[in-house]
């Protein structure tokens, strides 16, 4: 099993936060790494859809023998983990739990909650949250203008900020102390949201919680690869490679070499 890869899915190119996260976390694990870039976005497709497809995407990770399968999309992680651990053979992980561990302990009053429309819809973060500590207020929106600027690459720029106003100051009015960044893509704008949330209120990550999660998972059973990879990380998509390339960039901040059409 150690020598195995870990198999990391997304409905396109924002669960490369994820990705960075476990590769820093895990730099002797090899990633398989699917991005289902033909159906993108997911936040706006109904429950029935999102486990569909997600169904699918994890067949394909487990058909490249994946030893662990990481749900690195928000909006998958809301509706379908409870299929795929039901259904698979190997260790399914999502977003929502760890993120909603996170925001359990760093908060202590207030938390808000940002996601694609999906994922707010689903009250997955609520619940996961709910479940740990009842006494937490929870606050959600929310924000699908973000995913698009992203990939547009308008990370640092005056729209980005105006439209983050527009969702996060009502946030803030109502007293947040943490807000967990709920959707793939809003690490990326960790900037501007901190800008506009100010210093006293903590940003949640729930993709370097996931990293920490498939460590002491992987570590209790003794799959930990301890030897360097013997190859490089493969990256596939369900359409439109190039465009992965480019816009991977700016999640990564490096250049993504090969990437391949899943099925060719
Ligand atoms: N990956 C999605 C998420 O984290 C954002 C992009 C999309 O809507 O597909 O919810």
């Amino acid at each position: 099993m150690n020598k195995k890869p870990i198999g990391v899915f997304d409905s396109g190119i924002g669960g490369l936060t994820v990705y960075r996260a476990i590769k820093q976390r895990l730099p002797r694990e090899r990633v398989i790494y699917l991005g289902d870039t033909a159906r993108l976005p997911y936040g706006s497709k109904s429950e029935s859809a999102i486990i569909r497809f997600s169904e699918e995407n994890a067949h394909f990770l487990m058909n490249h023998e994946v030893k662990l399968i990481v749900v690195a999309c928000n909006s998958s992680s809301s509706y379908a983990v409870p299929h795929l651990q039901a259904s698979l053979k190997v260790p399914v992980i999502g977003v929502i739990e760890p993120g909603a561990q996170a925001a359990v302990e760093l908060s202590r009053k207030k938390v808000g909650v940002i996601g694609t429309s999906a994922t707010i819809m689903s009250g997955a973060y609520e619940a996961a949250i709910r479940k740990r500590n009842p006494c937490l207020e929870i606050v959600s929106r929310d924000c699908p203008l973000f995913v698009p600027l992203v990939e547009e690459g308008w990370v640092d720029h005056a729209v980005t900020r105006m439209v983050a106003e527009e969702y996060l100051v009502p946030l803030k009015k109502v007293g947040i102390d943490s807000l967990v960044l709920g959707c793939t893509h809003y690490p990326v704008l960790s900037k501007v949201i901190g800008g506009v949330m100010g210093e006293g209120i903590r940003l949640i990550d729930s993709g370097v919680t996931t990293a920490g999660q498939v460590d002491s998972i992987l570590r209790n059973l003794g799959w930990l690869n301890h030897d360097p990879p013997d190859s490089e990380d493969d990256f596939y998509v369900t359409d439109f490679p190039d465009r992965f390339r480019r816009v991977g960039g700016i999640f990564l901040n490096r250049k993504i070499a090969r990437v391949s059409v899943a099925g060719n």
